[in-house]
């Protein structure tokens, strides 16, 4: 299954995929390209010393949203992607974009969805004075961080966290998550049944899907 991963950023949860897809975790997915919205992004260094296609189609060069996602899905279609991770992706995707792969899209965000969605999660649960929060990769659908979940991991939030504390050990989860994802996905063991998905046993990174 070939994989187009979307970042925005550092690119630390592509670092994780990279590193998986190294250690021969992530088979049967191969990573085929990297495409970042922003230019300059630190992802797209670590997809290019990967050895990586590391693309940028900037959004803010088209003149609105299809225009934009008509380019991305060029791309993806130039390397023949079959699924794509959104790894820090920060813009959101039209239903025209998500009805291409359907199933197919995977996104990570660091909350226990539907609790926080959006931006900056971490510092919405400190905000709001939970006491535990996580990772969530979820199918993605039309809204906000609101399609079926299929894996979740719990992080405690602890008295001394402030947001980036907490997003780092948020991160800590989130890397070996997301790649266990990714292969069970391309394994076939990702079934959905409505908004219930379940991933059945086995792969590399079975014990983070309990
Ligand atoms: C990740 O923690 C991801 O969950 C979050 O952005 C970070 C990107 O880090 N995504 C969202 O908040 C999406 N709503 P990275 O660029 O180092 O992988």
């Amino acid at each position: 299954m070939k994989v187009g991963v979307l970042v925005s950023g550092r690119g630390t949860n592509l670092g994780a995929l990279l590193a998986a897809e190294a250690a021969g975790a992530l088979a049967p997915a191969t990573i085929a390209v990297v495409i970042s919205n922003r230019p300059g992004a630190l992802a797209l260094d670590r997809a290019a010393a990967a050895g990586k296609p590391a693309v940028t189609i900037d959004h803010k060069a088209f003149a609105d949203r299809a225009a934009f996602e008509r380019a991305l899905l060029a791309e993806l279609a130039r390397h023949e992607v079959e699924a794509v991770v959104l790894a820090g992706f920060m813009r959101v995707l039209t239903t025209t974009f998500i009805e291409r792969f359907p199933l197919r899209i995977v996104n990570t965000h660091p909350a226990l969805l539907p609790a926080f969605p959006g931006v900056d999660a971490p510092a919405q649960a400190l905000a709001h004075g939970a006491k535990v929060t996580g990772v969530t990769v979820h199918f993605v659908d039309g809204g906000v961080d609101t399609g079926p979940i299929i894996a979740q991991r719990a992080v405690p939030i602890l008295a001394a966290d402030d947001a980036a504390a907490l997003h780092h050990r948020i991160q800590v989860e989130e890397h070996r998550l997301l790649p266990a994802v990714v292969q069970a996905l391309a394994a076939g063991r990702v079934a959905v049944a409505g908004r219930v998905v379940t991933v059945a046993p086995g792969g590399p990174g079975a014990d983070q899907l309990v």
